[in-house]
């Protein structure tokens, strides 16, 4: 064999991972292989492999006598639309995807390459864990990965694939990460699987209920979106990259849009006549964003917030809003943790923020209580408080107590804050108001409800409304609902170019 034939042999044996049964294997539980996966991600043809001939170290319980080229884990570059991302792929094929010293090393090249060019990293997990033949060494090549990942925190956006099981180690990579995409039914994160946690709690519990797609989606919040299938998770990742930089250095791509008729007199009818009526956050954004440009984040994980991605005018904002159908969109510990995560993401990467404010309060209880409402509260506010991207509040409705403070108020920051006709800004709501303040008199009078509903009134009358903030000029304006769209394209037009810097300091100490 002359060299160019050796040479060539040995990339069609990279290519086989772990071999054709494996394969098949793979295949049969409804996966593809890592290099299916990079196929169907990446712009046809623009892969570059990194490392394809990277080889195991180890020579302990025989592991001399199994080596396979890329040791289980394909990494490289290419372009999705025409941007460049580095992307890792594992291989369950060989060793269970399981991480030696070298498959580290791999994802660690990949990674410093990814923060020295400033573009995306995408992992695609599928993997066993340590792996078991290595002992501290694979230990030692998790714990590489991770510091590189909190390093990239803010430099690069990492988006983290679970196609497979994550067990032990090798979830708190993708941990670190700002997204994770699970797929229903084949793809499982723990830190200890069901062995494990029979021994130690005696819970019987499958993979599937401990740490699947669906638990982590709506339950833990660990999954930040699901998939169907791999592809369906595949087509998410290509989706989420439109919205977001290459950097943070950079700014969102542009999609092109046609200025049009920008009222929306749709709007004007979805808030209910009854202010204890609950209605539906998603229509308000449907129609204030450009069509079908929702792509919403943790969208069955604490329902009482809604967070995502749009676009308008072409342009890539975070919507953060209250959801009135859902505990009458009062804040409690996990919409905080959605919430403010979600901020310090798109503060991260320069995009704009919407609040869209309809909020009763903080949701009260010795659940929440017990459970650190207070800090993890204070966690969506520090996170507002220190984004320093354009930040337009608009309130729908509800604005009371320290919920109003709370929500990007322009106290805290805010650059443009609108009301509707019916916003409600005040302390707390009219009934709990009047029996407080007006106890004596409603417990002198001969009919005690009728003077509640007196003094209720009367202090509806003064407070539950946009005015007295908008006096203040804690609203910037009052704004017809239908006007809402033709207000936002321009303030954040006119905010595109805003500088804040905050105070010099090494780094904030968040309420974690
Ligand atoms: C080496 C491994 C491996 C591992 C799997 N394999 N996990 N090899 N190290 N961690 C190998 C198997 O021997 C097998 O090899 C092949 O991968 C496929 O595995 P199967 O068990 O046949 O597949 P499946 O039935 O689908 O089960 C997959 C699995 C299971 C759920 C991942 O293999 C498993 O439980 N593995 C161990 C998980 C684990 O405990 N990992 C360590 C976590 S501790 P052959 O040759 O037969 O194909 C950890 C600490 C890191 O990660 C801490 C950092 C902070």
């Amino acid at each position: 064999m002359n060299n160019r034939e050796k040479l060539l042999k040995m990339r069609d044996q990279s290519l086989l991972g772990g071999g054709i049964e494996r394969i098949e294997t793979q295949h049969k539980k409804g996966k593809l292989t890592a290099r299916e996966r990079i196929h169907f991600l990446l712009d046809e043809g623009s892969f570059e492999e990194i490392g394809a001939f990277v080889l195991h170290r180890s020579n302990d319980f025989g592991m001399e006598k199994q080596k396979y080229l890329g040791d289980g884990v394909v990494t490289g570059y290419g372009t999705i639309n025409g941007r460049l991302v580095y992307v890792f792929s594992q291989d369950f094929t060989v060793f269970g995807g399981s991480l030696s010293e070298t498959f580290a090393e791999k994802i660690c090249k990949i990674m410093d390459l990814a923060m020295k060019n400033g573009a995306p990293l995408i992992g695609l997990n599928d993997s066993g864990g340590a792996r078991i033949q290595e002992g501290v060494v694979s230990l030692g090549g998790y714990a590489d990965i991770f510091y590189r990942n909190t390093l990239a925190s803010g430099v690069v956006p990492q988006i983290s694939a679970i196609l497979g099981p994550c067990a032990g180690g090798a979830v708190y990579s993708p941990a670190i990460t700002d997204f994770i995409l699970m797929v229903e039914n084949t793809s499982y994160m723990f830190v200890t699987g069901p062995n494990v946690v029979k021994t130690v709690t005696h819970e019987d519990v499958t993979s599937e209920d401990l740490g699947g797609a669906s638990v982590h989606s709506t339950k833990s919040g660990v999954a930040h979106f699901t998939a169907e299938n791999e592809i369906e998770c595949i087509n998410q990742i290509k989706k989420l990259l439109s919205y977001i930089p290459e950097n943070c250095e950079e700014t969102t791509p542009l999609f092109s849009y046609k200025s049009r008729d920008e009222l929306r007199p749709k709007l004007a009818d979805i808030i209910p006549e009854n202010a204890n009526q609950p209605y539906d956050i998603r229509e308000v954004i449907q129609e204030l964003i450009d069509e079908n440009s929702f792509y919403e984040v943790h969208k069955n994980f604490a329902e009482n917030i809604v967070v995502g991605f749009a676009r308008l005018a072409g342009r890539s904002i975070g919507i953060v809003a209250n959801q009135p159908s859902n505990l009458a969109g009062c804040l409690d510990i996990h919409s905080s943790q959605k919430g403010a995560r979600f901020v310090r993401f798109c503060d991260s990467f320069n995009i704009p923020l919407l609040v869209l404010e309809d909020v009763p309060g903080f949701l009260p209880g010795t659940d929440q209580e017990w459970n650190a409402i207070i800090t993890n509260g204070a966690k969506l506010l520090y996170a507002f408080c220190e984004a320093t991207v354009p930040r337009i509040t608009v309130i729908t409705r509800k604005a009371y107590g320290g919920a109003y403070d709370v929500m990007n108020s322009k106290h805290i920051g805010a650059d443009m804050n609108y009301a509707w006709p019916t916003a409600e800004i005040a302390v707390m709501g009219a009934k709990g108001a009047a029996e407080i303040i007006f106890k004596k008199e409603i417990d002198k009078a001969s009919d005690h409800s009728a003077e509640l509903a007196k003094k209720e009134k009367e202090y509806a009358e003064i407070f539950a409304n946009p005015y007295r903030a908008a006096e203040r000029g804690f609203i910037d304006e009052v704004i017809l609902p239908e006007e809402t769209r033709k207000k936002l394209i321009n303030a954040f037009k006119m905010l595109e170019n805003k500088v804040v810097s905050l105070p010099r300091k090494k780094h904030g100490n968040i309420p974690l």
